[in-house]
């Protein structure tokens, strides 16, 4: 099979990434090693032969497990720079990145640790990697939700710069239903509010976040397919969905990339965009998600340069921020038009 050129480099907003999700084998033993910790693996070998996933669950074992290694600011601060840095490369201008600060704190690290390092990092992104940032506080669905929302207070009362919260960890049997009244919470503190639905739950659960937690996007969705009705509904309101079609392969939702219904999703006119979810454990960054997806589907111009301006429509960028974005894609349609 011959493998199409990759497309020049696509500028996109990254609108689904969990920053611990960016933990790379290399950088998982450095921070083991700078903290005195012994990891259960004797060396990346060990730890890579451990990233086949039969679904989200056999994932986040492994993703929570390799948490430990984050211990300090400077160990948050470093993952964080390292992802800008991979992102800048693979094309994305801006990122609304997604942190559990729940997850670390039930392993004693304090929240003002894990926010100032990832914070104190995005605070400079633009200027130093050309990427502006947002920062989502994402919550823990399999955890109880009275622990959510103190952990909600505890940003509040801080001041965290946090432009919004999401939903996120086991989705089967944790439906957005359970989660009303801190939806409620963020949203009169201001908040935006997105969440996790539809990546192994059923389509309902899309419906649930819509109707009871009144997000302004949906992670993952793909199960929408399931109900025409909602499609419907999804395309005439516009709502988005941050796709990530490599995770959907390694968490088992599709089979191969070829079975992926991105192309249809577009063709059906929902708000889809492309992002890399957890890139370090699902094989690739935003631009292999796109160099894979363009070898599998042969994606056009229009395709491509369509599921960039959805990711920047369904941001929280400023309007100023959004019009520069959306110039960028303009100068990358010129460019491809000039080339071809
Ligand atoms: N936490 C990190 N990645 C996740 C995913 N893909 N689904 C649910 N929770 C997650
Ligand atoms: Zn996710």
């Amino acid at each position: 099979m011959s493998i199409s050129p990759a497309p020049a480099l696509l500028p996109c907003a990254e609108l689904h990434l969990h920053i611990e999700g960016t933990l790379e084998p290399e950088l998982i033993f450095e921070l083991a090693a700078r903290n005195g910790i012994t990891l259960p693996y004797a060396d990346l070998a060990e730890l890579r032969a451990r990233y086949e996933f039969t679904d989200l669950q056999s994932f986040l074992d492994l993703y929570y497990a390799n948490m430990e290694v984050l211990r300090t600011e400077a160990d948050f601060a470093d993952m964080t720079r390292s992802y800008l840095r991979r992102a800048a490369a693979a094309g994305v201008r801006h990122v609304e990145m997604m942190v559990d600060p729940q997850a670390h704190m039930l392993r004693g690290i304090p929240l003002q640790t894990c926010i100032n390092g990832v914070a104190g990092v995005l605070a400079d992104s633009l200027e130093e990697f050309g990427v502006s940032s947002e920062l989502i506080a994402a919550f823990l669905r399999d955890r109880p939700v009275e622990e959510a929302e103190d952990v909600l207070r505890q940003l509040l009362a801080l001041n965290a710069p946090i432009v919004g919260i999401g939903l996120d960890s086991a989705e089967l049997g944790n439906p957005p239903e359970g989660f009303i009244e801190l939806y409620r919470m963020a949203r009169e503190a201001g908040l935006k509010c997105v969440a996790h639905a539809g990546e192994e739950g059923p389509s309902h659960y899309i419906e649930q976040a819509l109707d009871l937690l009144l997000v302004d996007r949906i992670d993952h969705g793909v199960r929408c397919l399931d109900d025409s009705g909602l499609v419907d509904r999804l395309v005439r309101d516009r709502i988005p969905l941050t796709i990530c079609p490599l995770s959907n392969v390694r968490l088992r939702s599709v089979d191969t990339l070829a079975d992926h219904p991105l192309p249809q999703m577009l063709a059906r006119g929902l708000n889809v965009s492309v992002n890399s979810d957890d890139p370090a454990y699902f094989g690739g960054y935003v631009d292999d998600n796109f160099r894979l997806l363009q070898a599998t589907f042969d994606l056009s111009v229009d395709q491509l340069q369509e599921l960039a301006v959805n990711s920047v429509e369904a941001s929280f960028a400023t309007p100023a921020r959004r019009a520069e974005l959306l110039e960028m894609i303009s100068t990358w349609r010129t460019a491809q038009q000039a080339g071809s």
